[in-house]
């Protein structure tokens, strides 16, 4: 073999070689003084200072001193790799021809399922090292969290031959792990109820814990709004049963219903249909068109000029029924407004069906 240049480009510079090989070969000897005889070096192309790693006096044992930095960077020595002797790698003293991948050198254990990328999951600290196969899983589709973080990796990673666990084709879907849990509900019973199996749903997917699961109520007939965002779930859904629950107004509102007094409800034959008048918030501030259909209270001369119903209404047992004239338009002043008037009668009918409007005009 020709012996080569340290530390030069050797394929480009060969022929050279051969002109100025005398030249060279005496700068060796004076590197190395008790070297009698003609060395060639056994490393390879670009091994660097000889002095860095040989004793002026003898080849072996080699003394490889601090400074030596291993192809640092390409393949730094790390981890196990610090340990181990350098003729594990470099079979021959020839140390340009080693290969980089983690695969030429370690066996695939994974037949190849997971990729020739070996440094995805493992450092060189050991094969056995957690900390990146679960920085690994971050990855994922399914990242870990709540308590599947501390869960055993077997339990949802089950071996199926000695040596083989299953890491590919894992279903994220909770159901595919979880459908035990499932069919052994009892409070409420998912099945019979009829929950869907999107657990994640209504469970969330922090995996923290089966209590406090939320439902949005947005598609359903009843989005909750109001007062009814801060009731537990039984409030509505008494005895754990949530199929069938109503979501008419009145179904849960009767009692307040039939207990108003300001107004009386019952007596103005308001309709049960809360909503057209009422929203969740609160009973109080409701939007009733009383104006429209009946008589200005909101708008026009008697607006702010009445303090309850009961005002006009004297009687909350029939709201057909009205005064004028009780509290509010004495006798005597109307009668002055009038003087000649034909038609007028002191009778709270007579006053609406002149001024319908409770105006003037
Ligand atoms: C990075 C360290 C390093 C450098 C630099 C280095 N060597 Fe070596 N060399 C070694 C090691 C390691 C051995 C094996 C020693 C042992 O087995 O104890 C070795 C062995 C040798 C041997 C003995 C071979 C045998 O078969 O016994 C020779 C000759 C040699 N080196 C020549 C050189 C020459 C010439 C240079 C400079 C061009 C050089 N070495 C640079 C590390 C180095
Ligand atoms: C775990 C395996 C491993 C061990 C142990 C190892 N090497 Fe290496 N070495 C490599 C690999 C891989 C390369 C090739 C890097 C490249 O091609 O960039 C390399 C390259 C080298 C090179 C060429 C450097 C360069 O910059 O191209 C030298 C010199 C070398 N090794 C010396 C040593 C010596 C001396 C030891 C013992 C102290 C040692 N190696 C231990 C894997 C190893
Ligand atoms: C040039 C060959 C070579 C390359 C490339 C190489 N290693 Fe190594 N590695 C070794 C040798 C040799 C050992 C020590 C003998 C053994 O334990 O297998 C070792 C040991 C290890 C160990 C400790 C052994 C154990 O079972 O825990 C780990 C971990 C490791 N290597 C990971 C890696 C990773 C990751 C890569 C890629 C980034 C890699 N190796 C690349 C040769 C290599
Ligand atoms: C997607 C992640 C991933 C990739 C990529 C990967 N592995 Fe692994 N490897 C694992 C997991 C997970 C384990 C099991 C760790 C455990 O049991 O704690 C493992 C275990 C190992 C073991 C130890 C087996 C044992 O039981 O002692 C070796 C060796 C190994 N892998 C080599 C490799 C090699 C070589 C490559 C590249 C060809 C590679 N792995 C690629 C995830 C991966
Ligand atoms: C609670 C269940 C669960 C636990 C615990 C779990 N995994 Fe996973 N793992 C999964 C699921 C689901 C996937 C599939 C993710 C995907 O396809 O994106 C997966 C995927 C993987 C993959 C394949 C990654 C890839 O790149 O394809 C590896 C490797 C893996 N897990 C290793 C582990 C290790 C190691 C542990 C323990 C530290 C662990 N897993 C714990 C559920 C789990
Ligand atoms: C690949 C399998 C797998 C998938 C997918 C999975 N889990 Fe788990 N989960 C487990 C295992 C294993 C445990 C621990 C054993 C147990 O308690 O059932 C667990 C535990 C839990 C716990 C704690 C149970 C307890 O009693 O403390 C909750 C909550 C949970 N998972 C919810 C979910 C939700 C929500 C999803 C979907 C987003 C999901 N899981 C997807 C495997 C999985
Ligand atoms: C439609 C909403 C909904 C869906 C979807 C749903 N759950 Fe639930 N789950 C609940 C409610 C509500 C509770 C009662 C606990 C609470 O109020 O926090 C509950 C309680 C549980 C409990 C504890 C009660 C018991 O009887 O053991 C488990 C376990 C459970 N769910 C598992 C699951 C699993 C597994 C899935 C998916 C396959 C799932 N759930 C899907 C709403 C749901
Ligand atoms: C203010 C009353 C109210 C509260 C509070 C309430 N819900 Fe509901 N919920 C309803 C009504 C009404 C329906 C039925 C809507 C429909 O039929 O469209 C319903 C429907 C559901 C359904 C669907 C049942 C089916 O038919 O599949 C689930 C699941 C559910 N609620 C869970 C919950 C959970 C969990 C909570 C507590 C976090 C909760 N609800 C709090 C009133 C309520
Ligand atoms: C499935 C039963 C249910 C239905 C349907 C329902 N509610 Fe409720 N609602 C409740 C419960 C339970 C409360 C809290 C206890 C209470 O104050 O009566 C509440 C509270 C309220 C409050 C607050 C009362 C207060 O004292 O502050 C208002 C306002 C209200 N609901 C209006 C409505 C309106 C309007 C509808 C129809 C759009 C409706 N609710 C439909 C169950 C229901
Ligand atoms: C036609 C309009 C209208 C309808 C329909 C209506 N309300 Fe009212 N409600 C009112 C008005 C106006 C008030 C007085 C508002 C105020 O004081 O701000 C009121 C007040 C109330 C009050 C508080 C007053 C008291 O005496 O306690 C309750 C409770 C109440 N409504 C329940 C209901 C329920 C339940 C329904 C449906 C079953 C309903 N309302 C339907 C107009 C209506
Ligand atoms: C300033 C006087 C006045 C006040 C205050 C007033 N109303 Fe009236 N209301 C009337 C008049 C006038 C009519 C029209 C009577 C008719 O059409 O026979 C009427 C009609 C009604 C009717 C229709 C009765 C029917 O049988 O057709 C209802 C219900 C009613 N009022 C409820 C209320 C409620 C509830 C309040 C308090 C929020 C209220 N009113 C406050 C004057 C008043
Ligand atoms: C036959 C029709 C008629 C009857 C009945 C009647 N009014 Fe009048 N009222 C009028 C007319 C027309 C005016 C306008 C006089 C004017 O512009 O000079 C008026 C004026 C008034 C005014 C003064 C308005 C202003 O801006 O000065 C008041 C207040 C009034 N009426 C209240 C009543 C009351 C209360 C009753 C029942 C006790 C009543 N009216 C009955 C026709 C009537």
């Amino acid at each position: 073999m020709t012996p080569d240049v340290p530390g030069l480009a050797a394929a480009a510079l060969r022929p050279l070689w051969r002109w100025l090989g005398v030249v060279v070969l005496v700068s060796v000897f004076r590197v190395l003084p008790s070297a009698a005889q003609v060395i060639e070096n056994p490393h390879g192309t670009a091994v660097g200072d000889c002095a860095a790693c040989h004793l002026p006096n003898a080849w072996r044992p080699a003394r490889i001193g601090k400074e030596f930095r291993h192809a640092e960077r390409s393949f730094p020595l790390e981890g196990a790799h610090a340990q181990t002797t350098c003729a594990a790698c470099h079979p021959s003293l020839n140390f340009s021809s080693a290969p980089t991948q983690c695969v030429a050198c370690h066996q695939d254990v994974h037949r190849g399922e997971l990729g020739i990328t070996c440094a995805r999951c493992h450092t060189t600290r050991s094969f056995l090292d957690q900390a990146r196969l679960v920085q690994r899983h971050e990855q994922t589709r399914f990242p870990l969290r709540g308590v599947h973080i501390s869960v055993a990796c077997e339990s949802c990673h089950p071996t199926t031959q000695p040596g083989q666990a299953q890491y590919l084709g894992r279903s994220t879907l909770c159901v595919a792990c979880h459908r035990t849990e499932y069919s052994s509900t009892t409070t409420p019973n998912h099945a019979t109820v009829g929950f869907a199996t999107d657990c994640a749903g209504c469970h969330g997917s922090a995996a923290v814990s089966w209590q406090g699961a939320v439902f949005n109520h947005s598609a359903t007939r009843l989005p909750l709004t109001g007062a009814h965002l801060a009731l537990a779930c039984p409030a509505c859904h008494r005895n754990n049963v949530f199929r069938g629950t109503p979501s008419a107004c009145v179904a849960c509102h009767q009692a307040d219903y039939s207990g108003t007094t300001n107004p009386s409800h019952t007596a103005a034959a308001f309709p049960t249909t809360c909503e057209s008048c009422h929203a969740t918030a609160s009973w109080a501030g409701a939007s009733f068109n009383h104006d429209g259909p009946y008589f200005p209270i909101y708008s026009g001369t008697h607006r702010n000029r009445w303090t309850a119903c009961s005002d006009c209404h004297l009687s909350s047992a029939s709201y057909g029924a009205f005064s004028c004239t009780v509290g509010c338009h004495p006798k005597a002043s109307t009668d002055s407004h009038h003087q000649g008037r034909s038609g007028y009668q002191y009778v709270s009918s007579a006053c609406y069906s002149c001024h319908p409007r409770g105006s003037a005009g």
